[in-house]
Formats: structure tokens, C-alpha cells, sequence
């Protein structure tokens, strides 16, 4: 089955073929993906402008469509079904996709199905050269979410733990702006990291011994204060590269302390061997190289997806309404997106 996926719940325009016969040791069914970044349009603005991404989808769709048919060889009337992102996310920008879908679904009489964003990132490491089996743990760390999840199979969500106010990948793209770095901050934080001291300032570590939720505003407050107390000194983080690296360095190991610490936990209370980490700040090195080291001590794994299949992009879609399709489900003919869709709502496979 050769599942074509759409992403436009943010700023990526994604999309991709997932062929369920080309699944061989170095190629995980992925026949081809196409990715354009609207990164440089919000770059003025610190942040995504909804109405300027839901245009930019628009004018990118079809060209980018055309594209992919063209990258993987084939012909519109070979695809089998449509999955596009249906929420969380914003509602324009998942209206372009959906519209798109659903419409080109129907032309070509086949079916098409709205997926939850979250669970394309969740399924995605699944894509990989050695997938983990059911159940396994997961945590979900993203621009707009941090998420600890008990992942029974496809649908089988119990959410362990999640951010009770900044995600993650949130906190980083604050972290950055402080840092004048700019967005996605991610990236940045971690390339500046490179070269600084991760224990040159002690950052807190909000909630670590508070069951398994997440509080990263306190972190960012703390970030915020470093840069006020050290700035305008001749050695502080707007004159000396290395205080800056330092800053960002710490940062990221405040973070990813806290993610690793939270993971463990997670793993024992689940009992459970398996750790899956998706979302985009999963595409962190730091965070993968601390996870192998401290999962190796309790005789756990760590799984995860190549790094483009980390951030957003149509090969999780592609793949995780390839899961459900393939289980019989697809949806009718209206469209209808979600902005906000807790995970625990979707039907089990
Ligand atoms: O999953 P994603 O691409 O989009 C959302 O669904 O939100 O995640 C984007 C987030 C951004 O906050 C970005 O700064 C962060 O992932 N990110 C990273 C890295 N690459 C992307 N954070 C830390 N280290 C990275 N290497
Ligand atoms: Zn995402």
C-alpha cells in the first residue's frame, strides 16, 4: 500500500510516500519525502505567524506535490490512500493540508485519513533500521509539547507524565531568543553548547523529584537572570563568546538532565525496557548520548528516528495513517481538523 502524507500543522510543509511493500533492512518503506521550511518567513517576527503559514502551505502544496510524484517515479494514480495531519496544531495551517488531502483522495477514489500529529511522531522511530516492539515507553518532546507516554501498541496510550506549563522545545526557542540566537533555537542552543562548560552555572532542575511532570518556566526564568547578571561586565553573555557558550551549554544540560532523570523514573514505574524519544529536540545529541549512557546502567534501550524524521515532516504521517489504514480505518468525507486532541481520545488499533 503506497500512502502519500501531508504535514502543514506548523511551518513545514511536508509531505511523502510511504510504500508498505519497500520495507527492506536499509529502507523502512519511505519511497520518497519533500520538505520546505517556512523558517526564514517567520524569522522577523521571533515566532510563527499563523495566517502568513496557512498562505505559504497553499502556494507550496501542489508544486511540492508534483515534486515527490516525480522524485519517487510514479504517477498520481498509484497512490492507494491520503493521511494528513488533522490536529493538534494550528487550525489554518491543518486546513490547508486536510482540504488538500481529503480533496485529491476523493478525485483518485480512494481512502484518506486525518492523523494526529503526536502519534506521527510517537510511530516515527518505528521507521527506523532496528524498530523497538510494543509496549515501550515514549517521550514526546517537541515545540508545543513534553509528554511521557505508556505505548501499549497503536492507539494505547497512557500519558505517565507532561509539562504542566513550557514544552521542551519551547523552552530551548526562549533560551535562544535570550541568546539573541535565532529560531528554531534548538539547533542553535545546541551547536553554541559545542564549545561551552555544561557545568559552568547550576540551573535548576524544576519538579525533578515530583512524580513525572514537567516544569521548564523556571528554567527560562533562571536563563533570563544568568544573562541580566553577567551583561554589560566586559565578560558577560552580550561581549564574551565563551559566557555564551557556557549559558547555552548549561542550559542544555539542565534539560536534558532533567529529561534522562524523568525517563528513568518513567521505565521503572512502567516496567518497562524500551525508551522511544520523537519530536523534534529528540534530534538533540546530547540528549541521545546521555539517554544511551544512562539507560545502558539499568539495562534499558533507547530508540529513535534518523534526525529528519525527528522534527516535523510527511513520513510520519505517512506511516502512522498507514498503521490505521491498514486496520480498516479511514475517514468519511468531511473535513474536519482538531487544534487541541489529547492523545488518549484516539481508538486503539
Ligand atoms: O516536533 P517539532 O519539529 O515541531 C513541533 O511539533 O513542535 O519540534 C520543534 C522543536 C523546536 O522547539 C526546536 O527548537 C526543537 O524542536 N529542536 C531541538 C533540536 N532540533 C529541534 N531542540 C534541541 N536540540 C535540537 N537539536
Ligand atoms: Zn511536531
Amino acid at each position: 500500500m503506497k500512502v502519500l502524507g501531508l504535514e502543514t500543522s506548523c511551518d513545514e510543509t511536508g509531505l511523502a510516500i510511504f510504500d508498505s511493500e519497500q520495507i527492506d533492512s536499509d529502507n523502512q518503506g519511505l519511497l520518497g519525502q519533500v520538505l520546505y521550511s517556512q523558517i526564514e518567513l517567520h524569522a522577523l517576527y521571533g515566532g510563527v505567524v499563523p495566517e502568513l503559514a496557512s498562505r505559504d502551505h497553499i502556494r507550496k502544496l501542489v508544486p511540492l506535490f508534483n515534486e515527490l510524484l516525480a522524485q519517487c517515479d510514479i504517477s498520481k494514480d498509484e497512490i492507494d490512500a491520503v493521511a494528513y495531519t488533522k490536529g493538534p496544531g494550528l487550525i489554518g495551517a491543518l486546513m490547508t493540508g486536510a482540504l488538500f488531502g481529503r480533496s485529491l483522495a476523493y478525485g483518485l477514489g480512494i481512502p484518506a485519513i486525518g492523523v494526529h500529529h503526536m502519534e506521527g511522531h510517537l510511530l516515527a522511530p518505528l521507521m527506523g533500521a532496528n524498530p523497538p516492539a510494543f509496549p515501550f515507553v515514549s517521550l514526546l518532546v517537541s515545540g508545543g509539547h513534553t509528554l511521557l507516554i505508556a505505548a501499549r501498541g497503536v492507539g494505547q496510550y497512557e500519558i505517565l507524565g507532561e509539562s504542566i506549563d513550557d514544552a521542551a522545545g519551547e523552552c530551548f526557542d526562549k533560551a535562544a531568543k535570550m541568546l539573541n540566537l535565532p529560531y528554531p533555537g534548538g539547533p542553535n542552543i545546541a551547536k553554541l553548547a559545542e564549545n561551552g562548560d555544561p557545568s559552568a552555572y547550576d540551573l535548576p532542575r524544576p519538579m525533578l523529584h515530583r512524580g513525572l511532570d514537567f516544569s521548564f518556566s523556571g528554567m527560562k526564568t533562571a536563563v533570563h537572570n544568568l544573562i541580566k547578571d553577567t551583561e554589560g561586565s566586559g565578560s558577560g553573555s552580550d561581549s564574551n563568546p565563551q559566557v555564551r557558550a557556557d549559558i547555552a551549554a548549561s542550559f542544555q544540560h539542565a534539560v536534558v538532565d532533567t529529561l534522562v532523570k524523568k525517563c528513568v523514573k518513567a521505565l521503572k514505574q512502567a516496567e518497562m525496557s524500551r525508551l522511544v524519544i520523537a519530536g523534534g529536540v529528540s534530534a538533540n545529541i546530547h540528549l541521545r548520548e546521555t539517554l544511551e549512557a544512562e539507560l545502558a546502567k539499568i539495562n534499558a534501550t533507547v530508540h529513535y528516528a534518523p534526525p529528519a524524521l525527528c522534527t516535523d515532516n510527511g513520513a510520519m504521517i505517512a506511516y502512522a495513517g498507514y498503521e490505521r489504514l491498514q486496520a480498516g480505518q479511514a475517514d468519511d468525507l468531511a473535513v474536519s481538523c482538531v487544534p487541541r486532541w489529547p492523545m488518549t481520545e484516539l481508538p486503539a488499533v
